[in-house]
């Protein structure tokens, strides 16, 4: 087997497990540690997962983050699985998903920030620092920011519920106007889908 057959099919397999912890736990805090689990021992094959194929966007470009999709469900667009590769200074606002969602590291650092609404807005709850060997997972109402101060490739795998495309009810916490909006939906994102086929 060539080293992308030995990818597309640990890749594939990590992704039907992810089916098989959500159908068993359901939408939890259980099933996102697990699935968490299962994505950090799939980050753990770095030279699969290399800034060489998986490039950030160039310094000249506004964009400091670029999305690959590895795999989405065809038939209900579910378990999306992307490869993140962005570099400094990318700095999100507050936001949920609508969907559950994993972040775990490949390379580099990305902070994450943590937060509850409060009646001003949010209010910052805790940090975790996602880097080779860990991740964080959030519920669908669940708050967080992500930071990336390296001017290195940051690559990170995000895993959500459901493709980023039909996230149209994503809300961000806009601290200059002191507003909640919705996040326009991403379009910006890379077929690598030759990943698991
Ligand atoms: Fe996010």
């Amino acid at each position: 087997m060539t080293n992308n057959g030995a990818r597309s099919e640990k890749v594939r397999n990590t992704i039907e497990s992810i089916r098989n912890i959500e159908a068993t736990h359901g939408i939890t805090k259980k099933a996102l540690q697990e699935i968490r689990l299962q994505l950090m021992a799939l980050a753990t094959h770095t030279e699969w997962f290399t800034e060489d194929e998986f490039p950030a966007p160039q310094e000249k470009t506004d964009d400091t983050s670029s999305v690959y999709l590895l795999s989405q469900d065809a038939e209900d667009n579910r378990f999306a699985l992307y490869v993140q590769s962005a570099r400094a200074p990318t700095n999100t606002p507050p936001h949920n998903h609508d969907t559950w969602a994993v972040i775990t590291g490949i390379q580099g650092e990305e902070l994450n920030r943590f937060y509850k609404r409060v009646e001003n807005g949010v209010e910052l709850t805790g940090s975790h620092t996602v880097r080779p060997g860990s991740g964080v997972t959030l519920l669908p109402e669940e708050l967080h920011s992500i930071h990336i101060t390296d001017e290195n490739a940051v690559i990170n795998f995000h895993m959500y519920g459901l493709a980023l495309e039909c996230l149209t009810e994503r809300e961000y916490y806009d601290k200059r106007s002191d507003a909640w909006k919705v996040f326009r939906s991403d379009t910006n994102i890379i077929d690598a889908r030759y990943v698991t086929q």
